[in-house]
């Protein structure tokens, strides 16, 4: 095997490949070789545009931490995460639809009672947040929930001496499937942009925002995890969002309420926000 030129290059490594004895890594690099051979040619790229494509993915894996992920955040950025996700969710109709995971989960976040405050201390309009998960009503499953501040910082974005974890809790829901909680009200935000995937970004002509919502990560026995945001109707960005996150299905009201007795019996004396979203989450598709 000699003498390739641009055509003849991709059959011989495929060939080559084809000789790797598990058929799920001959299958990917099979199909990785023929789709990246096929990009060169399209885009030609000079010797120097090669290495800058290859400078650009250094620099995005050297901007990764504990605390950054910007290789999730080009994955966001391209469609892909929605996209693998939407291959991956083929759900029942009925089931809550699914969404992007972001790169600023917390695994076991502090477990907080239900109608606690998550975001205490914090300026902002209060936002109660009630629902239930059901399948059947589901007594006992976890409800994560994440979001950021005004800012659009999430707290794992300025972890010091001063700032641990917060505006983050896992709830469980009650024997008949309820849940409630008080944060404040989101915003939109941009993805972090002061890295490779800004730039790409800012090549793209593209603006860095994401509509503001509220992030649920929530799991029961026997049941799908269910990953998903509720978006604020009426926000500016919601058909234009950065990493394609948006369904219809996951917009509500976040209604404007006057200062009184709040749904969940507390007094609030200035005026908040109430959110009511029910969740359905699907049968567990294989058990172990
Ligand atoms: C988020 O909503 O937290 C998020 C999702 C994708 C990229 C960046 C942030
Ligand atoms: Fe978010």
């Amino acid at each position: 095997m000699r003498n390739f030129d641009e055509r003849s290059i991709t059959a011989a490594v495929c060939e080559r490949v084809a000789q790797a004895s598990d058929p799920h890594a001959r299958q990917i690099s099979d199909a990785l070789v023929r789709h990246l051979h096929d990009f060169v040619r399209e885009i030609e790229p000079t010797q120097e545009e090669w290495s800058q494509a290859i400078a650009f993915l250094t620099r995005t894996g050297h901007m990764c931490d504990a605390n950054r992920q910007e290789f999730i955040l080009l994955s966001d950025a391209l469609g892909v995460s929605m996209l693998v996700d939407a291959l991956n969710h083929r759900l029942p109709g009925g089931a809550t639809e699914t969404t992007v995971l972001g790169p600023f989960y917390v695994q076991d976040p502090p477990e907080l009672p239900l109608g606690a405050n998550i975001s205490p201390g914090l300026e902002g309009v209060p936002l109660l947040v009630t629902g239930a998960a059901a399948g059947s009503p589901l007594a006992g499953a976890t409800v994560d929930v994440w979001h950021s501040d005004g800012d659009g910082y999430y707290d794992v974005q300025q972890l010091d001496d001063d700032h641990g974890l917060a505006m983050r809790a896992r709830l469980r829901t009650a024997q008949n499937g309820a849940f409630h909680f008080w944060m404040i009200m989101p915003a939109a935000y941009p993805i972090p942009n002061d890295g490779p995937v800004g730039e790409m970004l800012a090549a793209q002509g593209r603006h860095p925002y994401r509509p503001a919502h509220v992030h649920f990560m929530i799991a029961a026995p026997a049941h799908e995890q269910l990953v998903t945001h509720v978006f604020v109707e009426g926000d500016a960005y919601l058909d234009s969002d950065v990493v394609f996150g948006v369904k219809d299905s996951l917009i509500r009201p976040f209604a404007e309420m006057s200062a009184g007795i709040a749904p969940d019996g507390a007094q609030i004396d200035q005026p908040y926000r109430h959110l009511h979203y029910d969740f359905v989450l699907a049968p567990q598709r294989h058990t172990a």
